[in-house]
């Protein structure tokens, strides 16, 4: 099931560890995403002990979910952060990281954004442009840094088995490059006196189905790296898929980190997760405005949409959605749609919701913590929806971003 240790009906009513959404959302109003802190570290702590044998330094992926409360609570745990623009390492400063805990990836780096990471001691970039690393010498130069540690980032050319539009590792994609010019680069490494070449870094894609594609990926990084014993850290990136269908079959991960283990035992592990750590942590709850009948379907109109929740227009993605309370009415298959002006704004096409549904109902959309508030956008003059943390220790919970308003909206104009 969907549903999890802290994702759960109590006595009928969903709860966000002890904490009816209800009572929330009396209080916030919707649409607005609630994401449990006691999960995200218990997925964190679950990552590290599934893969205890490679002992790996875990960087949390802020893309996923860059909510100040969120990155200060895996910070606090002692997860380092995984970042591809300045304002992402902005955030992670700002939310207590550590530049030396600080990898810094992205296809395309500002010199704003290298100088911005220098200055606050960057622990790694991670590159992928040849011309890149001429920047990133000229300015640790500038800087007076030397030594800035650097994990060329490979693009093995394999295929990853996920949706399309977030697989990175094929040789046609714009991430990485290619074991040709890697190995070019390492031969003439010298050239870039202030950049140490430390490591080797991959991400073949997110939501990863199989780990064929992963190993065949590490198995081109390892060999790559074999003849230059200074690359001691290899990064494995992110990709770990978590469960949005119920009774959704995963990769068995452990069974992969035993894989795994023997060739990165003589080295030093990264790994970049986002989605797996935060995903099944966060609900975004909405409520119906109408239903309708049309052409033999029902369908829910509710007030969360694609500028909430995009996933499913750009992906085709599936999120399960069930009723805030729980109920022993029949149910009826229905299609879930937002107040978008777009015909792609479909939040499901189909999930069985109880017959009795009605104008004023909630619902909680699951498994929306990752990519979920950081995509989403102000279309239809749409003010982003407030965020709401379950404390660390369950004890209360808080708005962890307030709900924008109309005025939010156009203040940048004025
Ligand atoms: N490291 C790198 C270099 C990445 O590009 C990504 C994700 C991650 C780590 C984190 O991957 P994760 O553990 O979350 O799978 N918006 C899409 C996902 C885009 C992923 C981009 N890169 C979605 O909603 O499915």
């Amino acid at each position: 099931m969907v549903l999890n240790t802290s994702i759960t009906y109590h006595d009928g009513q969903l709860t966000v560890d002890q904490h009816a959404i209800s009572t929330i959302i009396d209080e916030v109003g919707t649409p607005t995403y609630i994401y449990s802190l006691p999960r995200a570290l218990s997925n964190y702590a679950q990552i590290k002990a599934q893969f205890e044998a490679i002992q790996p330094h875990i960087h949390y992926s802020v893309k996923a979910n860059g909510n100040l409360a969120v990155l200060r609570a895996l910070i606090k745990a002692g997860a380092g952060v995984d970042v591809v623009s300045g304002g992402e390492f902005f955030r992670a400063l700002k939310a207590g990281a550590k530049g030396e805990d600080i990898v810094f990836a992205g296809v395309g780096k500002t010199p704003e954004d290298i100088r911005y990471a220098l200055e606050n001691g960057v622990g790694w970039f991670n590159v992928e442009n040849v011309d890149e690393l001429d920047i990133i010498n000229q300015q640790a130069q500038a800087a007076g840094v030397s030594s800035v540690k650097i994990a060329m980032r490979l693009n093995p050319d394999v295929k990853a088995n996920t949706h399309h539009h977030i697989a990175t590792g094929h040789g046609t994609a714009k991430f990485g490059l290619s074991v040709a010019i890697i190995r070019d680069i390492l031969q003439n490494q010298t050239k870039y006196a202030n950049l140490r070449f430390a490591g080797i870094h991959l991400h073949i894609g997110s939501q990863l189905q199989d780990t064929q594609a992963t190993l065949q990926a590490l198995q081109s990084a390892i060999d790559l790296i074999r003849p230059y014993p200074d690359i001691q850290t290899v990064n494995i990136g992110g990709g770990i898929p978590v469960a949005y269908r119920p009774d959704e079959q995963l990769p068995d991960i452990e069974q992969f980190a035993a894989l795994i283990a023997p060739t990165l035992q003589p080295y030093t592990v990264f790994m970049e997760p986002g989605r797996s750590i935060i995903a099944d942590a966060g609900v975004l709850i909405t409520r119906v405005l109408y239903v309708k009948e049309q052409a033999g379907q029902r369908i829910a109109i509710v007030d969360a949409s694609m500028t909430e929740l995009i996933r499913p227009a750009l992906y085709q993605a599936y999120h399960h959605i069930v009723p805030i309370k729980q109920t022993s009415a029949a149910t009826v298959p229905t299609q879930v749609v937002g107040p978008v002006c777009e015909s792609t704004d479909i939040l499901s096409q189909e999930v069985a919701l109880p017959i009795d549904l009605k104008h004023g109902d909630l619902l909680a959309i699951l498994t929306a913590g990752a990519y979920g508030m950081v995509m989403a956008s102000t279309y239809n003059a749409r003010p982003r929806p407030a965020e709401v943390v379950v404390d660390v220790d369950d004890s209360q919970w808080s708005i962890a971003r307030r709900r924008e308003t109309w005025d939010d909206l156009v203040k940048q104009e004025e």
